[in-house]
């Protein structure tokens, strides 16, 4: 119950231990095939070049900044948490001068700084937003940024590593032109793939540069031959992470998006409730918060580390720790995927209300857990 890896449904354990197949091979090259059409439909987007990088959300992270960026590229990039500062480090890595619009962690990017931002950059590539802030629990709406961007010519870029299959992720209802996402947050698939997708004004940024893309193992257009029609041997593909992701998306879509964006919200809600009935809260922006990813204040005079050991050693539950500023500070909860369930809502308070009893609180652990609901 932590920020990911979460949970995996064990049939996409058993995708991973199937014998394996050559990346050329015509089986493989299908499931590839039914991959980027799930993908496709994961990201609601009608977005051709829609496939998985070999590596983490960060690996899709920096492709998106090596294929869009040339050296002396003017951008612009949100900063509220851990993920949007990575980002700066990486575009700058690219040769990027980064124009940074920041917000206090746990609150979102608003439009309003958006738009002060483009009036002072002449020309920019990119704006960029992390949508869900795994490290503070905040869900910036980008639908207007997107719209700001495309107006000043900037082509707009989003991080749906968190927020991908537990919240809606609308590409193209949205104007997203580059987005990365991670297996192992609401796909509830294994680390190892970062899913990403490029709008054909992202594909021809791409494509027509003038320098070469610095990084050969992330370029757009050698990818493109092997995931594409050509079926050009680029990298060996991480085939087994391939047939777990075929299974995550499979299950994705038989529950249904809506399906599981709701039971998302639900799940959070209920844990919201159960917390309230302990006289705990979510630290996150209130109207904004995060459903899978849910920032608990620690209380004045509780050791953070020492609960968190406490749910660990005896009660096998991970939670996340605070990130930065918010070290020591909150406890941050998963509830993605396979891991967002009403069981695992009740076990966690419980949980938490005895070892905080145990410290000499007095919290009302059994409201907590009704409160959770049927
Ligand atoms: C919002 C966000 N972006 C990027 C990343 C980086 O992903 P990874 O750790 O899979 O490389 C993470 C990881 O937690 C994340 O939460």
């Amino acid at each position: 119950m932590g920020p990911g890896p979460s949970d995996v449904a064990p049939s996409v354990l058993k995708a991973m231990a199937q014998p394996l197949l050559g990346h050329l091979d015509p089986v493989f090259v299908k499931m590839m095939e039914e991959i980027k059409a799930m993908l496709r439909a994961v990201m609601l987007t009608k977005n051709d070049m829609t496939f998985p990088i070999s590596g983490t959300g960060s690996a899709g992270m920096e492709f998106c900044c090596v294929n869009l960026i040339e050296p002396g590229d003017e951008v612009i990039i949100g900063v509220n948490g851990v993920f949007g500062t990575r980002m700066v480090d990486v575009a700058e890595r690219c040769g990027a001068k980064v124009t940074k619009v920041e917000a206090p962690w746990g609150r979102i990017i608003e439009p309003s700084q958006i738009a002060d931002a483009l009036k002072k950059v002449s020309k920019p590539k990119f704006v960029a937003i992390v949508h869900a802030e795994t490290s503070t629990g905040a869900l910036t709406p980008v639908e207007e940024i997107s719209k700001l961007a495309h107006s000043a010519g900037a082509l707009m870029v989003l991080d749906t590593v968190t927020s991908l299959g537990g919240c809606p992720v609308r590409l193209d209802d949205w104007g997203i032109d580059a987005v990365y996402s991670g297996t192992q947050k609401c796909l509830s698939c294994p680390p190892g793939l970062s899913p990403v997708s490029l709008s054909p004004r992202a594909l021809e940024a791409a494509t027509n540069r003038k320098s070469k893309v610095q990084s050969w193992y992330l370029d757009v257009n050698l990818l493109a031959s092997y995931w594409g029609q050509d079926r050009v041997y680029h990298h060996t593909a991480p085939i087994s992470m391939n047939y777990a992701l075929h299974e995550a998306l499979r299950l994705v879509l038989v529950e249904g998006l809506e399906n599981r964006w709701r039971r998302h919200e639900q799940n959070h809600l209920a844990l919201k409730r159960g917390l309230a009935a302990m006289g705990l809260a979510l630290t996150s922006q209130e109207g904004h918060q995060l459903w899978q990813l849910n920032p608990v204040g620690v209380p004045e005079g509780v050791d953070e580390v020492t609960v968190r050991k406490a749910l660990l050693t005896d009660h096998n539950i991970e939670v996340g720790a605070g990130l930065g500023p918010l070290k020591g500070k909150i406890w941050r909860i998963g509830l993605m995927g396979e891991t967002s369930k009403k069981e695992n809502v009740r076990t966690v308070l419980d949980a938490l209300g005895e070892i905080l009893n145990a410290a000499g609180r007095k919290t009302d652990t059994e409201a907590a857990v009704s409160a959770v609901g049927a």
